[in-house]
């Protein structure tokens, strides 16, 4: 066989059922960790079950592997179909998803252990790090290599997106993670003080900005289409959206460092940038909504096209309430309360969970050469369950988190505090509960996924690589 002429499935499917897999197990550590904040004596005593070591370990599953390996599936998935040509580099390929899921089994090794650097979404230790850029530098030759072997000249907007993700996160993650070690275990930061802060969230945010959304953003502007059958509805408005995303992004890191050291003129520097960044967030948010013109009927009959649509407006959801929690004075309110939580998960669970969950629907059928997925009425089910759980997780939390800052800033006349800060967890148990039931629903709806996906691939006629389509 003149392997040449098919496309590389394999490392596709790969990475679609780890998918799967990961986002089962990060969600099940993030519904526990919301139990332990409920119950804080749910589990034993022993350090490696504390909170602080499984939150690390939610955050890293979910970002990393269910994030990550949705996103090595649909790159390598979109990169050859758009380019017309097969995967460059099969071998390497491979070993992006091997390499990629010993950084993950790494992490569960060390994460629960209490091995980290200690720097939020950054946390593994120096020898993971050599082996993440290891994997990083593989995954940009394999993707860039297919690109330069492309059939047509234009190179459509999605990899743009994929390209702008894999060349950032390999900066991001060599400069914060710059480190002088002093056992295999453990070494030190090179930066210190303000600095280190200033480049911590540098990275955190553009993080968020380039694996969290842009990456994100090139799923959409292959699957809205595909799914809808209709061309994106502005190809302008794309590439606008594109260079004014990755332009603004890299400046708005300070907001999280709002009434700190940090020098208040970054502060402010931080604040107008994400004020500015509504705009081509806003812009990608209309131009993947607005290709459902003409087919908006379709989301009558189509659950996959309910989970991308939706998935979009937690997009817009979150990135308008971004740029407001990113005023000085409502940060002064929103900092460290559930109010951030909210805001993160109608991000993280409302945009990239369910933009992926869409994808990997649309995706995973083709796979197993079959034109659809086992059961439509599962994805009706799960989208509506994912839903209601998002919907209750993300207003728990804002309700939660306006209330404790409330609570927090309230004084008497005397000037004393109106509340112990014990008061406002007791008034916030109940918020909690509601975020439990609404994780739960979220998981639960991920092991329906995990059984259609299983009844597909059981049925399923064949797993050979499809035959790459010649350029019109
Ligand atoms: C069943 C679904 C999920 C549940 C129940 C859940 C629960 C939680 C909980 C309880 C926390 C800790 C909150 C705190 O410290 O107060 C947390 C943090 C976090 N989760 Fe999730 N999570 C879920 C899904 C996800 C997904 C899919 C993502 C990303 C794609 C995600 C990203 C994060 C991040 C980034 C944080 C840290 C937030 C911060 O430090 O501000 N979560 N999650
Ligand atoms: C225009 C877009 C956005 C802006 C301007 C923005 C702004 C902000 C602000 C001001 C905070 C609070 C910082 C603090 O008080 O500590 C925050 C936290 C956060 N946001 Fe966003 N956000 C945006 C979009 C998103 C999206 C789409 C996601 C997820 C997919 C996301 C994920 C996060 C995470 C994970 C945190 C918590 C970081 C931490 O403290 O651990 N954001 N964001």
């Amino acid at each position: 066989m003149n392997t040449g002429s098919y496309y590389n499935d394999k490392v596709v499917r790969q990475f679609a059922i780890m998918t799967v897999v990961w986002g089962i197990v990060g969600m099940l550590v993030g519904v526990l960790i919301a139990a332990q904040l409920l119950w804080p004596d749910l589990l034993p005593p022993v350090p490696w079950l504390a909170y602080s070591r499984l939150r690390p370990l939610h955050t890293n599953a979910v970002i990393f592997a269910f994030g990550g390996s949705a996103l090595f599936a649909s790159s390598y998935y979109i990169v050859q179909r758009t380019c017309h040509v097969r995967l460059f580099a099969d071998k390497l390929a491979s070993f992006t998803f091997w390499g990629w899921q010993l950084v993950i089994l790494c992490a569960a090794i060390t994460l629960p252990l209490g091995i980290t650097q200690g720097k939020e979404y950054a946390e593994l230790e120096w020898p993971i790090d050599l082996l993440i850029t290891v994997v990083w530098v593989a995954y940009a030759v394999v993707f860039f290599g297919t690109i330069a072997l492309r059939k047509v000249k234009h190179i459509y907007v999605a990899n743009w997106f994929f390209a702008a993700y894999i060349i950032t996160i390999a900066v991001l993650h060599i400069v914060n993670n710059l480190a002088i070690p002093v056992t295999l275990t453990k070494s030190y930061g090179i930066y210190s003080g303000v600095v280190d802060a200033m480049v911590q969230w540098w990275y955190g945010h553009n993080a968020v900005g380039f694996f969290l959304t842009a990456a994100f953003l090139g799923m959409m502007y292959y699957f809205i289409p595909k799914q809808a059958g209709r061309p994106v509805y502005s190809y302008r408005l794309s590439v606008v959206h594109f260079w004014a995303l990755i332009a603004i992004y890299m400046w708005a890191g300070p907001h999280h460092l709002h009434y700190t050291t940090l020098p208040d003129w970054a502060q402010s520097l931080g604040m107008v940038f994400s004020l500015i960044l509504l705009a081509p967030s806003w812009g990608g948010m209309i131009n993947g909504i607005m290709t459902l013109s003409g087919a908006w009927h379709k989301l009558r009959t189509d659950p996959i096209l309910k989970f991308m649509i939706v998935s979009l407006s937690f997009y817009g959801m979150s990135t308008f309430e971004g740029p407001m929690m990113s005023i000085k004075t409502v940060n002064a309110l929103s900092h460290y309360t559930d109010w951030t939580i909210g805001h993160v998960h109608s991000g993280a669970l409302g945009w990239v969970a369910m933009i992926s969950i869409g994808s990997m629907y649309a995706l995973i059928p083709k796979l197993f050469g079959r034109e659809q997925m086992y059961s439509t009425r599962a994805i009706d089910v799960h989208f509506w369950i994912t839903t209601i759980g998002v919907v209750l997780y993300i207003t728990s939390m804002w309700i939660a988190g306006v209330m404790q800052g409330l609570m927090w800033r309230a004084v008497n006349a005397d000037g004393t505090l109106t509340y112990a800060f014990i008061e406002s967890i007791k008034s916030t148990y109940p918020y909690y509960a509601v975020r439990l039931a609404g994780g739960t629903l979220v998981l639960s709806g991920m092991f329906i996924m995990a059984w259609n996906v299983w009844k597909t691939a059981a049925a399923g006629t064949s797993t050979a690589d499809s035959p790459v389509v010649q350029p019109a």
